[in-house]
């Protein structure tokens, strides 16, 4: 399978936890104002690891013209018009991590605890699947313990922590943490030699 085949099956529909229907999809680059809105509704910290200064609407519209989903694949949910999340496969498409795929996931704080990060982030490992990458990973800082569960729970374990190694936006030091998981099968890697 590749990339495109796999977003041909969007938009899908999906159902929350608490019975609530959304939408999933990739963005459009006509998605900028929505998008813009979410991040609005985010606590600062939160974006902590997004390199775009997106609560500027401007710095929204140019990164989402500029989109390339093959690099940066954001998946959102949609309630109506609203994007109440959004889970973006990062690829390097070269250089040796080129086999890794980076994910990382946000949720309207109205919507969290119904299983919207559960259902986007393993959308997305299904996705890098699909495009052949040999693991996923993701970046916390070892404050996000909810995230860090959101990830086990879908089999990503620790790969390394890394005490009071990055700076909030305080200069408080906090733990790196670094998450993984293999897309590779057994008989693969017995292939693979
Ligand atoms: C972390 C985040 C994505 C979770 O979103 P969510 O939609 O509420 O998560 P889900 O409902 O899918 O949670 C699935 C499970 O993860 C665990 N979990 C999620 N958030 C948690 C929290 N804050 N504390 C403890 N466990 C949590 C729970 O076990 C939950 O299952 P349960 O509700 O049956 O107990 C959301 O809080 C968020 O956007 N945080 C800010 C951004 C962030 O930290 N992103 C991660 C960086 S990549």
């Amino acid at each position: 399978m590749s990339l495109e085949s796999a977003l041909d099956e969007y938009p899908k529909a999906l159902k929350l936890r608490d019975g609530l229907m959304c939408q999933t999809r990739p963005l459009d680059p006509g998605d900028h104002a929505a998008f813009h809105r979410f991040f609005t509704s985010l606590n600062p910290p939160e974006l902590l690891y997004i390199k775009h200064r997106v609560t500027e609407p401007d710095v929204v519209r140019a990164w989402c013209e500029g989109l390339d989903l093959g690099r940066n694949l954001p998946l959102l949910a949609w309630d109506g018009d609203a994007i109440i999340g959004v889970c973006t496969l990062h690829q390097s498409l070269g250089g040796w991590k080129r086999h890794i795929g980076r994910v990382s996931v946000h949720v309207h704080p109205k919507f969290r605890g119904r299983g919207l990060a559960q259902a986007l982030v393993g959308e997305t490992v299904d996705i890098a699947r699909a495009c052949s990458l040999e693991k996923v990973e993701a970046e916390f800082i070892g404050t996000q313990e909810g995230a860090i569960k959101v990830f086990g729970l879908l089999g990503f374990s620790e790969l390394i922590r890394l005490p009071d190694y990055v700076k909030d936006m305080q200069a408080i030091t906090h733990d790196y943490v670094l998450m993984g998981l293999d897309l590779l099968t057994d008989d693969e890697y017995a292939g693979a030699g």
